[in-house]
């Protein structure tokens, strides 16, 4: 009645077998399953009907001697959607890079907003001499978060920093964060997309599996722990992050960081979406900084508007720079 679903990679084979018992052995009284719900771990998961596969799957006995072909196989899609969980976002990414000293952090009420006021004990202050208790106090075991105060309030942070380049490499070290003092999350997983996984060469301390959802691009990796290394991300505090580096071959005749290329297009935590910063806050390469590049136009035609002032009347003024 209430089967156990383990959530394996694609192309698993035999993601899973359920037999039901009374059903006969003919086309006639085999009838589909219907219904199908994922309880765990949480609502937001909505599945489809039954969908016959042919030919049906073929497998090894449970003794391991023979292999037999199931009477008849049926396919179900469920999808897990945030929006229909309800689920406000649990994670947010900060970028930062070797080639400009500005750290962008995650976006200011990324997760939740911190207000004494309206919200009070919503945060636990880093050196509150209450932590203990509160953490021991009512709610332990729940698993609703308890957060570190922080602007931004998430439970997790994925800080992404490009660290180096090389000829014909570039290295990114990723730092996940527990900012929740309630709950050690054992067998986490991050999902990045960036373009540059087609060529992703040494993944260190962290297992990696290439993602390739629609068969035409790689550039999405699911990351996770290695087992009793750092599979178990600590709670908040000192031992509560786990790190990696990643090194990406690069084409050095067209590479640049350009444009915040470096940084991740997507990060997922445990399959919820991490809310990321503002393109346009991204830490630009110092020579390409399309701020400055707007600034001096501008100034540009402050000027130019000025010089068609001086040398023509009032009128031009008017009408092309306006009163002011
Ligand atoms: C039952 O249906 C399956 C799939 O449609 C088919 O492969 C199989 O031959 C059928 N079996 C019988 C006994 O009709
Ligand atoms: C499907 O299952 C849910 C939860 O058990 C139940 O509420 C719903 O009525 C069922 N729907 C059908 C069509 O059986
Ligand atoms: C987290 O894991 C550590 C080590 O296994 C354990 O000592 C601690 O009690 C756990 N804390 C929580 C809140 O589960
Ligand atoms: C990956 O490497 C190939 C071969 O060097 C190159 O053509 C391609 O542009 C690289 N991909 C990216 C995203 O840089
Ligand atoms: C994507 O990855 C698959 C499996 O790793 C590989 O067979 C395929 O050639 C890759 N495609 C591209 C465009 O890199
Ligand atoms: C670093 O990036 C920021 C944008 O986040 C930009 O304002 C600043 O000018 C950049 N620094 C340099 C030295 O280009």
């Amino acid at each position: 009645r209430d089967p156990t679903t383990v959530d394996l990679l694609p192309g698993a084979p035999n993601g899973m077998q359920i037999t039901v018992g009374r059903s006969g052995t003919s086309n006639r009284t085999v009838k589909a399953p219907k219904n199908f719900t994922l309880k765990a771990p949480g609502p937001g998961y909505t599945c489809g009907a039954a969908q016959k596969v042919k030919p049906p799957t073929k497998f090894i006995s449970p003794d391991g001697r023979r292999t037999t072909q199931a009477h008849v196989t049926w396919d179900v899609i469920c999808t897990y959607s945030q929006f229909v969980a309800q689920r406000g976002p649990a994670c947010c990414v900060a970028l930062s890079s070797f080639y400009n000293e500005t750290i962008v952090d995650c976006p200011k009420c990324s997760c939740g907003c911190q207000n004494n006021i309206t919200n009070p004990g919503s945060c636990v202050e880093v050196n509150s001499p209450y932590l203990a208790s509160v953490v021991n106090g009512p709610g332990k075991g729940s698993s609703t978060p308890l957060v570190r105060c922080s602007p931004h309030m998430c439970p997790i942070k994925v800080h992404w920093h490009v660290k180096a380049n090389y000829r014909d490499y570039w290295r990114v070290k990723i730092t996940i964060s527990n900012w929740n003092y309630r709950t050690n999350y054992s067998q986490w997983n991050l999902v990045v997309q960036h373009p540059n996984f087609d060529n992703v060469t040494t993944i260190f301390s962290f297992n990696y599996k290439a993602l390739n959802p629609y068969g035409v691009i790689n550039d999405t990796a699911m990351l996770w722990g290695l087992k009793y290394y750092n599979d178990l991300l600590m709670v908040a505090g000192p031992n509560g992050n786990v790190q990696s580096e990643l090194l990406f071959r690069k084409d050095p005749s067209t590479f640049t960081f350009e444009k915040g290329w470096g940084f991740p297009r997507r990060i997922y935590f445990n399959g919820e979406s991490c809310v990321m910063p503002q393109p346009d806050l991204y830490p630009w390469l110092p020579s390409s900084s399309p701020r400055l590049t707007k600034t001096a136009f501008l100034a540009l035609a402050i000027v130019a508007c000025a010089m068609v002032a001086f040398l023509y009347n009032h009128l031009v003024l008017d009408k092309y720079c306006g009163k002011s």
